[in-house]
């Protein structure tokens, strides 16, 4: 898709990897950006303004896992905006210290937003379609001990979001979807990983990963943003380390047909 003149609605824009995505949006012209996170940022808001003052760019206060939450600020984004073209689902936290919010933000709350977002776009029913970009992770690609349950939520994300690229889905909605699986990036989410493990004895495996090589989120918002103007409906895309790699599955079941 070509950006040029779209409008836009970030979800979690205000953190280490959103508030690069923000400014690679409004480089490549978008032209309504809505963010949508827990808090406002008012410098990043300003300085984006400041940056890019051809571009609408709104905040909508709102809580991912509160569905009523999510529902107003979609109806606040549209009467802004009157539309969206692409949205991303950015949310997320990782503390496997506390299980329920641990899937209520990561997953639950990203599943309610896309299906929130579907009237919206729907194509059968007169909406103009576009994509959704939902953000999952290298733990929702490869089973990750450290964090077994941000790990089970981020599968959750990948599969999800590969259903709802089922070829009907778009024949209807008209809306793709890719899938973005960054690996360890320089941000908030993993600093003092060892106060995060799913168990305290395996504190020593989680401060372990402070030791891995890690790529900066500016460069992971770059190819995430690329991938929203070439990326494929069902693409399954893991940037890791500054590189791109676009990942396939075998198909290991199918239903069998009685006829
Ligand atoms: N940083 C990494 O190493 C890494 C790796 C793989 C995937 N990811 C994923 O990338 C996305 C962005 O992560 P990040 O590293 O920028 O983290 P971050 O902590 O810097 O940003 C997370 C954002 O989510 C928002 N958020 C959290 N809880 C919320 C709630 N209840 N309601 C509304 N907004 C809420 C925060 O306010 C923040 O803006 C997340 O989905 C994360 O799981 C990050």
């Amino acid at each position: 898709m070509d950006l040029n003149g779209k409008n836009v609605i970030y979800e979690g824009g205000f953190g280490g990897i959103g508030q690069h995505c923000l400014k690679e949006f409004l480089a490549r012209g978008v032209k309504n950006l809505v963010i949508f996170d827990l808090q406002e940022n008012a410098s990043i808001l300003q300085n984006l303004r400041t940056s890019y003052p051809e571009a609408n760019i709104f905040f909508v206060q709102f809580d991912i896992t509160d569905k009523n939450s999510i529902t107003e600020a979609f109806k606040h984004a549209v009467e802004k905006i009157g539309h969206f073209d692409v949205l991303v689902n950015g949310c997320g936290m990782m503390d496997d210290t506390k299980v329920d919010l641990m899937i209520d933000i990561n997953l639950m709350g990203l599943i309610h937003s896309t299906l929130t977002a579907l009237p919206y776009m729907n194509k059968s029913t007169g909406g103009r379609g576009g994509l959704i970009v939902n953000i999952s992770s290298v733990a929702g690609l490869e089973p990750t001990a450290v964090v077994a349950v941000y790990s089970a939520a981020k599968h959750g994300v990948t599969a999800f979001t590969r259903a709802m690229a089922n070829p009907h889905f778009f024949e209807h909605f008209g809306i793709s979807f890719i899938t973005i699986c960054p690996g360890i990036t320089e941000t908030g989410l993993v600093a003092h990983p060892h106060e995060k493990a799913t168990f305290k004895f395996a504190e020593a495996l989680a401060a372990r990963l402070d030791t891995a090589e890690r790529q900066s989120p500016e460069v992971c918002a770059q190819n995430l943003v690329e991938l929203t103007t070439s990326g494929k409906n069902g693409g399954v895309y893991m940037l890791d380390l500054g590189e791109v790699k676009e990942i396939t599955f075998p198909t290991v079941w199918a239903p069998v047909f009685k006829s």
